[in-house]
């Protein structure tokens, strides 16, 4: 996500902050922008859409003597709210233009902080949710309680914030102090030598120094050159926890893991956060972008969900939800085949396209293909602005951040969760599920990152018994319900990475020819349905565990930790929390990247770059 830095010191802060957004630069963004304080009561802002290059020919054109001073800040936009332009770059800036600030996450109560601002004769200058915080900063500033006091009006603007931000504020009559906070996105305090730094991360100060303070959640930071006071949103002083950096900087570039592939598992219980917040609103699921009515919503009497890859694995699992949710019928198509074989699509047709990059080439042409056909189309992806949402008639963005190994982990997690939020919008529209229903459904999918979280916690002994089969030829996933796309995902996974024949079936289907593969100590891991939740499909698994078995399969088995049956036939148990049917792909998907990821890396390929892959595919 966005890439955050502010500096207070002695040293040109201009030369700092860029630099600082240069070594962020991994973490993704569309644009970029820096305010730098003179000293004087003056702010200078530049950005600029588009590559770090962009923002550096502006400086250039201004001048860098207009951004001469010692106190600065710069970001790096990753889009959520309102398009990658010039307008919606940070840093925002107050009417006086005396505040600026930067803001990584949501705000998840803008809308009527806006309109309150509005009402009370604040312009808005952007689209973008971070401008609320600069307005109500400088009413705080100006008007507020504290007027004149420039953290206890920070504090004060904090604590009227719903949602996940890092927020770092500068007051041109303040050019010592940077105030900073953090809840639920990241935040660190960088301590220098007569210098202070806040970022995202320790990248953007590890050449200056390596001793830093970890923030908590809903924590304040106020740093002066000299030193640095945590507190909590009241201000009442809560300390900080310093540490020392010991990477290098190419290791905390991946938050010390060894690949971005691990770093993105790791970041799956925010993916799935984050993409979930702000869409529940007055107990009606809210998209991100609507260009349809809700009579259009109303009309909707078959979807199709079309996507490639990932994504597809992605549509598959939706498909149980939506049908379930909705009583309308969900059909998933490969994207690549789906305008070639002339689909019957008219407008009261919803076709659903999932895609993280929101370029992929055959995804585009099939949402375009629908379009032609008068249906409607709404875009789940993870770019803002790409050409997919913006060819759409509806948009749920997934905010999974940048997703910069090239297999799809946490993305996958959060079209699930976003296609979910699809299919329930819908069952509101037409009418199949009543609010509360729609509610107590939403509320158990934002319980998953928690259950996310524990299956991390416990992923040892699944790159153990990855290293043990990392020679295997062949590789076999099974699963019923939703457990087959997983087993498909997870198929998908270990070809993609450790290049080793892999399949994934649904189980019933093994008698029907598959299982002449199974023989002696072939590894099959199979997805286990919840004991609980479809009884039928748990005993009708275990009794295909059981076949394969008799024929000298070596079973690895995910399931819940009472499943006693499953135990029984597992000859390795990997365990997972226990969920709701419908959630259970969400967590069970976990286990299978870290065994593909540890396959791969035992066998000395690099996971981040599987060969012959592109992240973006952007040819038919
Ligand atoms: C596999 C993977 C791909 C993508 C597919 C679609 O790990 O990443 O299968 O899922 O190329 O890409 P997007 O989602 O960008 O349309």
């Amino acid at each position: 996500m966005c890439g955050i830095v502010g500096y207070v010191g002695k040293r040109d802060a201009l030369d700092i902050v860029v630099d600082a957004l240069r070594r962020m630069e991994y973490r993704g963004y569309d644009s970029a922008g820096v305010a730098i304080l003179d000293g004087q009561g003056s702010l200078a802002v530049e950005k600029k859409a588009g590559r770090l290059e962009n923002l550096d020919k502006q400086i250039a054109e201004v001048g860098r003597d207009s951004l001469a001073g010692s106190t600065g800040m710069g970001h790096t936009r990753w889009a959520t709210h309102g398009q990658p332009t010039d307008r919606n770059a940070h840093p925002h800036v107050s009417t006086d233009h005396k505040i600026a600030v930067v803001h990584n996450g949501i705000i998840e109560n803008y809308a009527p902080l806006r309109t309150e601002l509005e009402d009370a004769g604040v312009e808005f200058s952007s689209d973008t949710d971070t401008e609320t915080a600069v307005h109500l900063m400088e009413r705080e500033y100006t008007v507020g309680e504290h007027a004149g006091d420039f953290v206890a009006a920070a504090y004060a603007t904090l604590r009227r914030l719903e949602g996940a931000f890092t927020l770092v504020f500068t007051h041109a009559d303040h050019p010592d102090t940077i105030v900073a906070a953090r809840r639920s996105t990241p935040l660190v305090v960088g301590v220098g030598d007569g210098e202070m730094f806040v970022a995202s991360d320790v990248t953007a100060f590890i050449e200056h120094t390596r001793d830093a303070v970890e923030l908590g959640q809903d924590e304040v930071v106020v740093i002066t050159a000299d030193g640095y006071t945590v507190t909590d949103f009241d201000g009442v002083v809560t300390g900080g926890k310093p540490f020392h950096i010991d990477w290098d900087l190419a290791a905390a570039e991946k938050g010390g893991y060894d690949y971005f592939m691990l770093k993105e598992i790791a970041e799956q219980p925010a993916a799935l956060s984050d993409t979930l917040l702000g869409h529940l609103q007055d107990g009606r699921i809210v998209l991100d972008e609507q260009r349809l009515s809700d009579q259009d919503l109303r009309d909707v009497d078959k979807v199709f969900v079309v996507a490639c890859g990932t994504a597809y694995h992605a549509g598959m699992i939706a498909k149980y939800a939506i049908e379930h949710w909705t009583r309308l019928p969900v059909e998933v198509e490969l994207a690549s085949e789906f305008r070639y074989r002339d689909p019957v699509l008219d407008r009261s047709t919803l076709v659903v396209a999932i895609s993280q990059s929101g370029e992929t080439a055959d995804t585009l042409e099939a949402v375009r293909h629908a379009k032609d056909q008068k249906a409607r189309v709404l875009a789940i992806c993870n770019t803002n602005g790409a050409q997919i949402p913006r060819e759409s008639d509806a948009v749920l963005y997934t905010h999974a951040g940048p997703e910069i190994g090239v297999a799809s982990t946490k993305c996958f997690l959060a079209q699930i969760a976003a296609a979910y939020m699809v299919g329930l919008a819908l069952a509101q529209a037409v009418g199949t599920k009543y609010q509360d229903e729609v509610v107590r459904e939403f509320e158990a999918l934002e319980q998953i990152p928690q259950a996310v979280e524990k299956v991390l916690e416990q992923m040892e002994p699944v790159r153990d018994l990855a290293r043990q089969f990392a020679s295997s030829d062949t590789v076999l996933f099974l699963g019923r319900h939703v457990g087959y796309p997983v087993a498909l995902e997870g198929a998908l996974k270990l070809k993609e990475l450790a290049y080793i024949h892999a399949e994934g079936f649904a189980a019933g289907e093994l008698k029907h020819g598959p299982i002449a593969l199974i023989e002696d100590g072939l590894p099959v891991i199979i997805v286990m349905p919840s004991p609980t939740g479809r009884a039928l499909l748990h005993s009708k698994m275990v009794s295909n565990i059981r076949e394969i078995q008799a024929r000298g399969a070596t079973t690895i088995v995910i399931a819940e930790p009472d499943d006693d049956a499953a135990a029984a036939v597992a000859d390795h148990l990997i365990p997972i929390p226990a969920t709701p049917t419908l959630l259970q792909p969400l967590v069970s998907t976990v286990p299978l990247q870290v065994f593909a990821a540890t396959v791969a890396q035992s066998r000395g390929y690099d996971v981040d770059k599987p060969r012959n892959l592109a992240k973006s595919v952007t040819v038919e």
